[in-house]
Formats: C-alpha cells, sequence, structure tokens
C-alpha cells in the first residue's frame, strides 16, 4: 500500500513537473486593443484561431508574416516578427509561444500586442496599415539611469544613425553594432523593419521611431526599445545580440548626416 502510494505520488510529481516544463513562458509584454471584444462563439474567434495555430509554419524566411483572413466585420489581420538574429527554429517556438500566451493575456479584446525579447505579434480587426490608430508606439524601459546622459545620448543617436544606414539594404531590414558612450560603457543597439519594406520606407520609419525617443520613458536610461507598426529598436549597456555579418550598403544611395 505504502509503496502504492508512494509510486503515485512520483508519477504525478513526474507528471506534473513536465506539464510545468511544457506551458510556454509568460509574456514579457503585452497591450490589449481598445477596439471592441468578440464574442466566445464568433466567427472572429474562430478567424482568430485559424491565424494563431499557422503561424509558425507560414513565417517567411526572414522570420516574418502578415495576413488577414475572414471577411467584412470578421476579418482579422496580424503581422509577427522575430528578431533578425534569431534561428529558425528559435523564431518558431518563440512564435509559438506567443499564439499561445497572447490570448490569456488578451482573451477577448479584437485587438492585441505582445510578445517576448526575441518576437513579437500584433493582430486586430483593422488593416495592418491601420493598426497605427489602435497601438501606439510601444516603449520598453530599463530602469537604470544611464550615466553622463548627454553624451550617453549623443553616442547612441550616431550608432543608431549608422544602422539606419546598413537595415535598409539588408535582406532581413536588420543590423546591429556597438559604440563606446562615456564612462568607457560600450553601448549595444539592434535596428529593425518589417522586412516586406523598401529601403526608402525603412529608413522613414527609423527615423521616426528615433523621433519617439523624446517620448519614451528610456530616454536617458542605459536601455530601452521602441516598436512601431513596421519598424523598432533596441539599445543596451551589455551584448544582447548575436553578432551576424552585415553587407556594406551599396555607396551612395541613402545619405545620413553624421557629426
Ligand atoms: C472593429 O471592431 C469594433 C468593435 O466591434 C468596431 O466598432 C469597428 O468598426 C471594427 N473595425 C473595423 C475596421 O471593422
Ligand atoms: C457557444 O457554443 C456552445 C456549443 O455550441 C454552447 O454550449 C454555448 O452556450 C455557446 N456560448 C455562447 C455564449 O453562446
Ligand atoms: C503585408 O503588409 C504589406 C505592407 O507592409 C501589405 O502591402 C500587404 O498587403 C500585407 N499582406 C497582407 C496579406 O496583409
Ligand atoms: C563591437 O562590434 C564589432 C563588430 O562590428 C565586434 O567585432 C566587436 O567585438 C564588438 N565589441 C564589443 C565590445 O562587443
Amino acid at each position: 500500500m505504502a509503496i502504492q502510494k508512494w509510486l503515485l505520488f512520483v508519477f504525478l510529481h513526474v507528471h506534473l513537473h513536465h506539464l510545468i516544463l511544457a506551458q510556454p513562458p509568460d509574456l514579457e509584454f503585452s497591450e490589449c486593443g481598445v477596439n471592441g471584444d468578440y464574442t466566445e462563439n464568433s466567427t472572429y474567434k474562430k478567424n482568430l484561431n485559424t491565424l494563431l495555430t499557422s503561424l509558425s509554419s507560414k513565417l517567411d524566411r526572414y522570420g516574418f508574416y502578415n495576413a488577414s483572413i475572414g471577411q467584412n466585420s470578421d476579418i482579422v489581420s496580424v503581422i509577427v516578427l522575430c528578431r533578425g538574429d534569431l534561428e529558425m527554429e528559435k523564431c518558431r517556438t518563440c512564435v509559438n509561444n506567443i499564439a499561445q500566451q497572447i490570448v490569456k493575456s488578451c482573451p477577448k479584446q479584437k485587438g492585441a500586442l505582445g510578445g517576448y525579447t526575441e518576437c513579437i505579434i500584433k493582430y486586430s480587426n483593422q488593416s495592418i496599415e491601420d493598426t497605427q490608430s489602435i497601438f501606439s508606439p510601444y516603449f520598453y524601459s530599463s530602469i537604470k539611469d544611464a550615466s553622463g546622459s548627454d553624451e550617453f545620448n549623443r553616442e547612441l543617436r550616431k550608432l543608431l544613425d549608422s544602422l539606419r544606414v546598413v537595415a535598409p539594404d539588408d535582406d532581413r531590414k536588420y543590423a546591429s553594432g556597438n559604440a563606446t558612450g562615456p564612462n568607457f560603457q560600450t553601448i549595444y543597439a539592434l535596428v529593425q523593419c518589417n522586412p516586406d519594406l523598401s529601403p526608402e520606407d525603412c529608413f522613414d520609419c527609423l527615423t521616426e521611431a528615433y523621433g519617439d525617443m523624446s517620448d519614451c520613458p528610456c530616454n536617458g536610461k542605459k536601455g530601452g526599445r521602441i516598436f512601431t507598426n513596421r519598424c523598432n529598436f533596441r539599445f543596451e549597456t551589455y551584448h544582447f545580440f548575436r553578432e551576424m555579418t552585415f553587407k556594406a550598403p551599396p555607396a551612395g544611395e541613402l545619405h545620413y548626416s553624421s557629426e
């Protein structure tokens, strides 16, 4: 009897442990849309489920997917993007995890935005082009102040400007790099556009996103992220991305001013 109880205990323990491990981690950030709710048995919910369950198999080779399904008031549009330095296998896992977790964060809202540091999702009942009106730029900030913040910001901006020259001509619309800030701090940054943007639109999107910096709580901090609908960037004082090789931009195609 005792041994049976013990075996049952071991079985349950192992089994529960396994179940807990199989749970995807909580999203690192999420925001629910204010564009209304869907109901339990609605076509909208069905369409959303269809989209979410097929996401990871639909990703293109850059870890990107955007699509709309459904008709009239049941149209759901989705956009997903993995960070440009992520291997495909990890990208799929990340997107699978998001698909499972996002509906827990926003269980009835028609629109949602959320993700992990390595992948992000956004969906809504409006076309992706129109989601600007539902989601403002998403800010994420380190709590630590950058020392010598004026000089830090100057060096950060120079680094971001140099990455804005490289990313638009990269296939994945991605670039990363580092610079030396005040007090020998190394500043690391990456910038990324949705891979379907033209080089010009990517450049312009990043310019606009950089312009949001003054509104970001991350202004003057050691780290921060700004996500807009079509591009994003991140900076930290630690090495948070994989080094990749980037092809040099073709001479004379894009110009940027650097002091
Ligand atoms: C999205 O859903 C809300 C709430 O049901 C509705 O008011 C709005 O018109 C919808 N937007 C579109 C583009 O269908
Ligand atoms: C949804 O559908 C199920 C099964 O058809 C039904 O039992 C349930 O009452 C429905 N829920 C609502 C809110 O209509
Ligand atoms: C994907 O987004 C682009 C614009 O970024 C748009 O032109 C295209 O129609 C979208 N595709 C779908 C299926 O929504
Ligand atoms: C800075 O970036 C270069 C590549 O551009 C890399 O070789 C170097 O190791 C990086 N420095 C640090 C401190 O990470």
